[in-house]
């Protein structure tokens, strides 16, 4: 199979979807693998690395999707990269369709094999793909958060940890999940008093159990939320209902009532955010003030983080891209119910069942 490994162009996007490592077993297999130039510099890997692994390294991106079968990236193609899509072309890459309406629309018009990394799914619920990222940008949230409740920043001033005789600050982390416990690690590391909030009783058990008193757990209700973010210095949004939008938590009443200069990282955003004030934001222009509350809604977190990122993407990415050149699409879709639940669009249609119910389109489920 020829794939095809495109330099990212979001906005600070450092990353590359794949290291010379995967490219030297996609070689060794008997692909072809193209990547484009400077496609791994941001994330510390340069050229000759690539092309010592066996990789072609290629000038023009409009040249890798004109030939490749198989596109590797890491974010959802932006509207430059709409017009170089092919139909029929497997792409496997971060989507969030459900929350990119004129992509979506896109790859269906286009006849695109979609597969999202976020909607592979194992038979125990994990979503392998979606791991690694939420590990990162849970512990970035925090990093981040911290540094905007500094004066200088614009914050209120306060340090997460405190110190002897001075209140330490409080966060509330809205969704104990991956990007919750990695939020709940770093806070608790920084010495803050945690709040973690989940509808899900039995992972409330779990993070209980393995965070003891050093945070407190609780259900996630309208007047739970309220009363946690009213008294916090720093929320960190964290929800996620796989495939879906995310559901609206945080009200506008709830955010007016967090103290001035206080912080809201809602790491939910590519799907949409959980809390009512936030909007998408970049690594450029990452925070703006609503409510007097600096709200930091930027959508690729790990991608400011690039030579961490990469290598942890790319250790759950290659093993399923090796599948799908090795078998073909169809067979490695027959033989795994991951990859078959990875695939969002395919033949003009959306496979997916919560993405097609977020762009309005119908559902159309492929039995292979
Ligand atoms: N902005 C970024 O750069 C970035 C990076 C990585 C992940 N993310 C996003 O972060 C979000 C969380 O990802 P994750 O890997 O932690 O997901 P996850 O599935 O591991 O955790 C989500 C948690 O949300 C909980 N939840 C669901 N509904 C809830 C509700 N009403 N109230 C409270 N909790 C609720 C679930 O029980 C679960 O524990 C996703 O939207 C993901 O796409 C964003």
């Amino acid at each position: 199979m020829i794939i095809g490994v495109p330099k990212e162009i979001k906005n600070r996007e450092n990353r590359v979807a794949i290291v010379p490592g995967g490219v030297k077993m996609l070689v060794d297999a008997g692909h072809k693998v193209l990547v484009e130039k400077s496609a791994g510099v941001g994330a510390g890997i340069p050229d000759d690395k690539f092309v010592a692994a066996g990789a072609k390294m290629i000038d023009k991106a409009a040249d890798i999707w004109g030939q490749a079968e198989m596109i590797i990236k890491v974010k959802e193609p932006i509207a430059a990269e709409f017009p170089l899509m092919r139909p029929g072309q497997i792409l496997y890459t971060y989507l969030h369709l459900a929350a990119a309406t004129e992509l979506g629309h896109e790859l269906v018009k286009r006849n695109i094999s979609a597969i999202a990394y976020e909607t592979i799914q194992l038979p125990n619920g994990s979503l392998p793909l979606l791991t690694p990222m939420s590990e990162v940008a849970g512990r970035v949230s925090v990093q981040v958060g911290a540094q905007c409740l500094q004066k200088h920043r614009g914050g209120k001033g306060i340090l997460l940890g405190g110190v002897p005789g001075v209140r330490r600050g409080r966060v509330a982390i809205v969704g104990g999940g991956v990007v919750g416990i990695n939020a709940a690690k770093m806070a608790i590391g920084l010495g803050a008093r945690v709040t973690i909030l989940d509808v899900n009783a039995a992972r409330l058990a779990y993070l209980d159990d393995i965070f003891g008193n050093d945070a407190d757990t609780l259900m996630s209700t309208p007047e739970n939320i309220g009363n946690a973010v009213a008294e916090s210095d720093l929320v960190v949004g964290a929800v996620l209902i796989a495939g879906a939008k995310a559901p609206c938590l945080v009200s506008r009443d709830m955010v007016r009532s967090m103290s001035p200069g206080s912080v809201i990282v809602d790491v939910a955003i590519d799907q949409g955010g959980c809390i009512e004030t936030i909007r998408p934001t970049t690594h450029d222009d990452p925070v703006y003030v609503d409510e007097g509350v600096i709200h930091y809604g930027v959508t690729n977190i790990p991608g400011d983080v690039p030579m961490t990122s990469t290598y942890a993407l790319t250790n759950v990415t290659l093993r399923y891209a090796m599948e799908l050149a090795n078998k073909g699409f169809e067979k490695a879709l027959r033989e795994s119910e991951a990859l078959r639940l990875g695939l969002n669009t395919y033949q003009g249609k959306v496979t997916y069942s919560a993405v097609a119910e977020a762009l309005n389109l119908p559902f159309a489920p492929m039995n292979f």
